[in-house]
């Protein structure tokens, strides 16, 4: 099973992609966590110790010059557009338990169409993981879904964007939902999360008709503060937890 997780900076897409993960994993699943957000940091919801120390692929230079065969410096030059990667999930992923993951940091945007080695690495390596892991794979991203073409989006089993209660976030959703019909991804789903009350799931249920709705997490002051206190949300009794089973049963 393919997941990928989107939605609104903020709403909780880390949050609910680790406790997926780790649940996932607690039931004996092998699972491939892709962590493709650049500015967060799901190795540490997940509870992989050291997980700041993790060098991001992006960052990783040697590796990318050597996969790619680009000549450090050169800008413009030639390099390998289908560089090999299959060996990286087993040689670079940071472990926990059965759950290995993967952060690939961040690549920066030059002008539209620019291919650097960077991004080709990533994005041959996201391929890979999509079209040919046997693994569970859940991808933490940011608000859009650059990571995935149209070659991926056929293998990704469910788009899960995570919303909470306001406009902006179910604009987003509306707008991730366009890009990915775009690109022929129609597995999409939503969770909503903080929810604080019956009026909370009604506003997110009336907006958001179009919608799959896999299920509710509440808000929970617990995950706050094991946010604040460094730990994994799954390694308390929060609440959302409990909540996150039903989820997770309706994925299949
Ligand atoms: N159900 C919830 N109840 C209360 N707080 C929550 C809940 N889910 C997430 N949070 C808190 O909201 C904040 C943002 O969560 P998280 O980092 O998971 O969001 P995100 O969508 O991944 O953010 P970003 O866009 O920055 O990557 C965190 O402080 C987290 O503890
Ligand atoms: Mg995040």
């Amino acid at each position: 099973m393919k997941i990928a997780v989107s939605g609104k900076g903020g709403v909780g897409k880390t949050t609910f992609a680790a406790l997926l993960i780790r649940h996932l994993d607690a039931t004996g699943k092998h699972v491939l966590a892709i962590d493709a957000d650049p500015d967060a940091n799901l190795a540490a919801a997940i509870g992989i110790p050291d997980a700041d120390r993790i060098v991001p692929i992006a960052e990783m230079k040697e590796l990318i010059f050597e996969r790619t065969e680009a000549k450090p410096g050169s800008i413009g030059g030639f390099f390998k557009l289908n560089p090999k990667v299959d060996d990286l999930p087993e040689a670079l992923s940071a472990r926990l338990n059965q759950i290995k993951l993967m952060r690939l940091g961040g690549v920066p945007k030059g002008g539209s169409g620019c291919i650097c080695p960077e991004s080709t690495l990533l994005r041959a390596l996201i391929t890979h993981v999509v079209l040919s892991r046997d693994e569970v794979v859940v991808m933490d991203m940011e608000a859009g879904i650059e990571h995935l073409g149209r070659a991926t989006a056929k293998a990704v089993d469910k788009l899960i964007v995570v919303v909470e209660p306001g406009r902006r976030s179910i604009d987003t959703a509306a707008h991730i939902k366009r890009l990915a019909g775009e690109i022929g991804l129609n597995q999409i789903a939503v969770v909503g999360n903080k929810i604080r009350g019956d009026s909370d799931r009604a506003f997110l249920q009336k907006h958001l008709a179009d919608f799959d709705i896999l299920g509710f997490l509440p808000y929970d002051s617990q995950l706050i503060e094991a946010d604040l206190a460094g730990r994994a949300p799954y390694d308390t009794d929060a609440p959302a937890k409990a909540a996150l089973t039903a989820i997770i049963d309706r994925l299949g």
